[in-house]
């Protein structure tokens, strides 16, 4: 793979790379938010402007107290140092657009709910939206950079878009720079990535601007670690990282049902193949299901990608890792009813954790969404308890999970908590859906007190000490173990 130097190096740039001064970013969201946060930070010469149609959002981004949208590790204090000094949050879209040099597209791609490809497509009508933008009120040339993650070939659209809206002597080079930050750990991921991925069309203006974006992460960013490559490489590369982490996982948790059923132990498996270095210790972590926004979510583009150029079987790969996936979440609640003697109507379920990872509020696509709706359809009361996630959250999520159901309707069988102790309190079974640190700190013994008796514990996450909570007298079961000997 050539580093962006060799490529300089090895190719004449006859158009000058602009230098960037002024940066903005459509979309205060996961994605835009920290990242370009970091980008002010690392570079306090460029003024980097986040814009966002949702004024609740930007507000929030710019609350004197920092209580931001999103809760993530150091982002805090990135924000505070940063902004008010070249880092400003708006909803002056138009604004941030007209004074860029480079324009950050970070807008949501949800999967499409209707229409062609309902299900299975990326939606890409924010990402349009946002580029028509651009192309309507730009008044001097930009450098457009895909941010979101798309499918592949998307930079194409976009460009069409704007050479055919474009005003007389704006220019508009396209470029593809796919965020792999992982949520939880964004922060340490932006300071410090294994790479940073930018896509260019292999003109001479193409190299350019993939030189002009180059030097803004050459602030803090080894050149080694920029790799470039071509628009739709990069584009697919994406797709094709998440698509891999999300195998690896589908993996190992389709070996715990394997583990389960044998009496064998998954974490001693995964830590005896992680042991090999070609496939390596990360990623091989049991649990309960995946979840965020992204991973099924770019499987199932994936998969409609490789449908839409007819390539089936290629498609039926990609769309079982997402089918092991949610067998996995089926399996696990299967396994709480099955052990609380088949039935856990009119009993009372703790869970604990929300997020779909740990150190994050984010709760897309959690596991825990899918558990809560299986005990609520076999009639438990379910009590939640998560440190970060907003409880109005929680309940949108419930919603959305049993439509049929009225919000009334669900909370007289969900309860939300406020401590791990209290979700426990008079409860069958506490069952561990998030690997909140917080959950192995808290006093087992109090819970065990505090619960009806047998106690059960079911850990989706490996997080526990079973045999600890053992002696103290709760039946437990660990996803990827089984009891047989
Ligand atoms: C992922 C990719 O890691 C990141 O590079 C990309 O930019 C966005 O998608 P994210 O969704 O934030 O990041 O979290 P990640 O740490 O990848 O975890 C995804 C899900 O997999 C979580 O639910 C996590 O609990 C689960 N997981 C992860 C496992 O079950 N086992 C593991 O070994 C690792
Ligand atoms: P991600 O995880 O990809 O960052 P989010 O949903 O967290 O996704 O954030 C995307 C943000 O993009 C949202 O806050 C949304 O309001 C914003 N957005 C979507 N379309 C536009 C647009 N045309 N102009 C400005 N902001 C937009």
């Amino acid at each position: 793979m050539e580093s962006i130097t060799e490529r300089f190096k090895n190719q004449a740039i006859s158009a000058t790379p602009v230098a960037v001064r002024k940066i903005c970013c459509i979309g205060a969201g996961y994605v835009g938010g920290p990242t370009c946060a970091v980008i002010a930070l690392k570079c306090p010469h460029i003024q980097v402007t986040i814009v966002d149609l949702n004024q609740s959002r930007v507000d929030a981004w710019n609350s004197p107290d920092f209580k931001l949208p999103i809760y993530e590790p150091g982002l805090e204090d990135v924000v505070r140092q940063a902004r008010g000094k070249n880092l400003f949050f708006s909803t002056d879209v138009d604004k941030g657009i007209r004074e860029a040099d480079l324009i950050f597209v970070s807008v949501n791609t949800p999967t499409k709910k209707s229409g062609v490809g309902a299900g299975f497509a990326a939606d890409l009508n924010y990402v349009e939206l946002a580029t028509r933008r651009i192309a309507a009120v730009a008044t001097s040339s930009k450098i457009v950079v895909e941010k979101s993650t798309v499918p592949c070939r998307t930079a194409e659209s976009m460009r069409t878009i704007l050479e055919a809206n474009s005003k007389n002597g704006c220019r508009f080079d396209i470029l593809s720079n796919p965020e792999f930050l992982a949520e939880g750990t964004a922060i340490k991921d932006l300071f410090s990535p294994d790479r940073v991925l930018i896509g260019s069309l292999q003109t001479p203006e193409g190299i350019s601007a993939c030189k002009s974006l180059a030097d803004v992460y050459g602030n803090w960013v080894p050149q080694d670690r920029v790799l470039t490559v071509g628009l739709w490489s990069s584009e697919l590369s994406k797709l094709a990282a998440n698509a891999m982490l999300a195998q690896r996982i589908s993996s190992i948790n389709a070996l715990s049902a394997i583990c389960e059923a044998t009496g064998a132990n998954i974490d001693e498996v995964a830590f005896a193949v992680g042991k090999d270095s070609r496939v390596g210790p990360k990623f091989l972590k049991a649990s309960v299901g995946f979840g965020g926004s992204c991973f099924q979510k770019d499987i199932l583009n994936l998969v409609y990608l490789s449908e839409s150029l007819h390539l089936p079987e290629v498609a039926a790969y990609w769309r079982q890792v997402v089918e092991m996936n949610e067998y996995q979440k089926r399996r696990f609640s299967k396994r709480v009813v099955d052990t609380l003697f088949n039935t856990i109507t009119g009993k009372r379920i703790a869970v604990l954790g929300f997020a779909f990872k740990a150190d994050t509020g984010d709760t897309r696509e959690s596991a825990s969404i899918s558990l809560i709706r299986d005990f609520q359809s076999e009639k438990a009361y379910v009590n939640v308890y998560d440190p970060q996630v907003e409880h109005s959250q929680i309940w949108m999520d419930l919603s959305e999970a049993s439509p049929s159901m009225s919000l009334d309707q669900i909370k007289k069988q969900v309860t939300i908590c406020p401590s791990a102790m209290d979700a426990c309190k008079n409860a069958e079974a506490v069952v561990i859906a998030t690997e909140w640190k917080e959950f192995n700190n808290v006093d087992w013994e109090a819970i065990y007190a505090g619960m009806n008796k047998p106690a059960f514990v079911f850990d989706g996450r490996l997080l526990v000490d079973a045999e600890k909570l053992r002696k103290i007298g709760f039946q437990v079961t660990t996803i990827g173990r089984g009891e047989r000997l």
